[in-house]
């Protein structure tokens, strides 16, 4: 079983989130189905006679550190947990690249998530020039570290190379770059260790970077990859159904 988590970053409407709880309610699957919207999507549960299916979990692509107060245009957690989403992704690369986020403050997002019963997926991953110059199993070892909360608590991780995702657009503009089997594999492996070493052996590992349909069986495979976030093919239903299918490989 893989949890398969559709993140919709900046995108979505009523009629995506529509066909997407259509076209979710009719597949079977053994893996743990999740999409992220954004947050003014998060407490619709039903349109036209569309119910949001049982087996598909909602979560938020991010919270605040901060409980309440004058914040403007943040979101609690309390507030997302009471919009019924169970899942929150936290420390994504673009929050900690566009808003400076530190892996300090995705520490504490993390905190804010268990607290309020929220599972959060705690995302790491280095960029283009970090892998080019050798120090990506520095900078993902430190980011592990310091981005999980001394918490005795479930929590997801998930590991996305920047330079993976939208195959490499969002860092030379251009569609050209997935991360290999063996990038993949040795990362994994890598952040599994630094899970046992703090005491959490078994917290489930996603990798995200490009996975679609066509990928995603090859992906899921391979050791310590215990699911997917999924960008891009997480928009179209199709796309989605067509990667959690692709995803269950048991
Ligand atoms: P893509 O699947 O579009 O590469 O995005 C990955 C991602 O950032 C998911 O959080």
């Amino acid at each position: 079983m893989k949890i398969i988590a559709g993140n919709w970053k900046m995108n979505g409407s009523l009629a995506m989130l529509r066909d997407m709880y259509a076209a979710i309610a009719d597949v079977k699957t053994n893996n743990i189905v999740v999409l992220c919207p954004p947050f003014t999507l998060l407490n619709v549960r039903h349109m036209d006679g569309v119910e949001c299916p049982k087996h598909l979990i909602i979560g938020a692509q991010d919270i605040s550190e901060h409980d309440g107060g004058t914040f403007t245009g943040d979101i609690s957690a309390k507030m997302v947990a009471e919009s019924g989403a169970k899942y929150v992704i936290v420390g994504h690369s673009e929050r900690r690249a566009n808003h400076g986020e530190t892996s300090e403050l995705v520490a504490k997002k993390a905190v804010k998530a268990i607290e309020n019963k929220l599972m959060p997926i705690i995302c790491v991953g280095e960029n283009a020039a970090q892998r080019e110059s050798g120090s990506a199993f520095d900078v993902v070892g430190e980011m592990v570290r310091k981005s999980i909360p001394n918490i005795d608590s479930e929590i997801i991780v998930a590991y996305e190379p920047v330079w993976a995702i939208s195959a490499g657009k969002i860092e030379t503009g251009k569609n050209d770059r997935t991360a290999t089997t063996r990038d993949i594999a040795e990362m994994h492996v890598f952040i599994a260790d630094i899970l046992k070493e703090i005491g959490r052996a078994g917290t489930k590992i996603l990798y995200g970077g490009s996975v679609k349909g066509s990928n995603a069986a090859e992906i899921m495979a391979i050791p310590n990859v215990d699911g997917a976030l999924v960008g891009g093919a997480s928009l179209k239903a199709s796309d989605f159904v067509a990667t959690v299918l692709a995803a269950d490989i048991n």
